[in-house]
């Protein structure tokens, strides 16, 4: 009896998130069907995508294979490589020496100000190897975003999903835009970076050359 009633709140409250998360990928993706954008609006897209991925907030997770992580603490502006020598391994996770949620809590709860660690509602890590965006140029970035084979197997639509999908569990990318009092945020809004990706999505992922 109890179990059951647990099973029917749990699905109900699904429920509520994906209609809750379909409502707002369609408000957002409205006017971007495939073809409907042009090439030079979808480069105008692309450069404020641009501006957000090689933003630190964004780029200092998104680390080569050395799995050393960046930090950019308040009042700096400039990254450079994440204090106290930690290492995130192969793992991403800092499980082979000193695991980031030693620090980095897991909680939906909002970042405190500068210098508490931010934290979010998955567990804290490096980005996968192919991700790599620190460092790059912008058009390394553009290449290694539309490209399926290094970026998790997303099309133009799974990328715009992922955003969602990560937002709907407080994940790192809306939080770029609250990492907690005293630290820079990427140009714009959440909102904003995701109906640029739908807009460059449409216009067929673009690249500067
Ligand atoms: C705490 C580390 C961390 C931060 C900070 C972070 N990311 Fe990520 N990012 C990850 C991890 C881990 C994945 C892999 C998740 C997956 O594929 O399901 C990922 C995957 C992604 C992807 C999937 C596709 C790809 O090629 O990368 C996108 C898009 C993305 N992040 C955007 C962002 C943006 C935009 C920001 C800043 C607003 C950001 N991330 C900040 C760790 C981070
Ligand atoms: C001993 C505590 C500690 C551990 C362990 C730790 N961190 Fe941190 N980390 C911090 C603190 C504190 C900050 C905030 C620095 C500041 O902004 O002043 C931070 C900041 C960061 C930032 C910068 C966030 C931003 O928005 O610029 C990244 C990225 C990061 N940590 C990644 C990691 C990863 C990945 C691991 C595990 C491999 C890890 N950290 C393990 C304490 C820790």
């Amino acid at each position: 009896m109890t179990r059951s009633l647990i099973a029917v709140i749990i699905a109900a409250s699904s429920i509520a998130v994906l209609t809750g998360i379909v409502a707002a990928k369609d408000e957002a993706t409205k006017g971007t069907q495939p073809g409907s954008v042009s090439r030079t609006d979808g480069l105008e897209a692309w450069k404020r995508i641009e501006a957000v991925v090689t933003h630190p907030r964004c780029a200092n997770c998104h680390v080569d294979a050395k799995a050393i992580p960046i930090w950019t603490p308040a009042g700096e502006t400039k990254p450079r490589v994440h204090g106290m020598n930690i290492h995130g391994g192969e793992s991403r996770i800092g499980a082979e020496k000193l695991a980031c949620s030693t620090c980095h809590m897991t909680s939906t709860q909002a970042n405190e100000p500068a210098p508490a660690p931010p934290r979010a509602g998955i567990d804290w890590q490096l980005a996968p190897v192919a991700f790599i965006w620190f460092g790059k140029s912008g058009a390394e970035i553009c290449a290694q975003l539309k490209d399926p084979k290094r970026n998790g197997g997303r099309d133009a639509a799974g990328l715009v999903e992922h955003l969602r999908h990560d937002a709907s569990l407080n994940g790192f990318i809306p939080r770029g835009w609250a990492p907690g009092a005293g630290r820079t945020t990427p140009p714009g809004t959440f909102e904003d970076h995701v109906k640029d990706m739908a807009l460059w999505g449409a216009a067929g992922q673009p690249c500067p050359n």
